[in-house]
């Protein structure tokens, strides 16, 4: 299921933001922030609230499958308020990172997620926004990423089928949504 609510507060704190030549780089990323927050970030700002321990036992163990994570995360809510506020995409965007990442030491540095991914490697020849505003079903993505144009960038095969769950559940972002200065030839590369 796609995104259905805005990201009002975030776009309109990016729309706020004076990008000029003059930008802190806080600022500069914050132009991003209409893009949704992937596994990563979603799972640190869970751990600065404490994280219930059959969370972190899970990510400790064998790993899981998205259904098995989907299970564990609902079954969590109860164990803490951050994890019942997170809205059904979020957690369905966590259980998909967890899923191609765990198992890793849940209290150190965690591995990048989809998010992070697209604005490290698909901003060097195109806009983001030919990125995040595409529609498209995880075949479809995993195709973008095999055609030559971008089968050469450096991800490995966990990490493509990564970014493919984050942009379904995502992506196709509406074009007003975005900010304007991204906006600029977004339909072109
Ligand atoms: C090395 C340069 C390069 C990088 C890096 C790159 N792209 Fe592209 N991308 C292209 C080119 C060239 C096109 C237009 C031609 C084409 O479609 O292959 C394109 C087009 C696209 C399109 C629209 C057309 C299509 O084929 O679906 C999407 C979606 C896309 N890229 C996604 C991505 C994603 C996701 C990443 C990051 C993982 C990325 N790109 C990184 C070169 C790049």
């Amino acid at each position: 299921m796609k995104r259905l609510v805005p990201l009002g507060l975030p776009l309109l704190a990016a729309l706020a933001l004076p990008i000029n030549g003059t930008a802190r780089a806080q600022d500069v990323d914050a132009v991003f922030d209409f893009i949704p927050a992937g596994g990563r970030t979603l799972l640190e700002k869970l751990r600065a609230g404490g994280l219930p321990e059959s969370l972190s036992a899970a990510i400790a163990g064998p790993g899981a499958d998205v259904a098995a994570w989907q299970e564990t995360l609902e079954t969590a809510r109860a164990e803490a308020p951050a994890i019942a506020a997170l809205d059904s995409w979020e957690a369905d965007t966590l259980a998909h990172y967890l899923a191609w990442r765990a198992p890793f030491d849940a209290g150190g540095g965690l591995p990048r997620d989809g998010r992070d991914l697209s604005l490290q490697l698909c901003q060097s020849c195109h806009i983001i926004t030919v990125v995040v505003t595409q529609d498209r079903t995880r075949e479809a993505w995993l195709g973008t990423m095999n055609s030559p144009s971008h089968v050469e960038i450096e991800m490995s095969d966990a990490e493509r089928q990564l970014l493919a769950d984050y942009l379904v559940l995502n992506a196709a972002i509406p074009i007003d949504l975005v900010p304007p200065e991204l906006r600029a030839g977004g339909a072109s590369y």
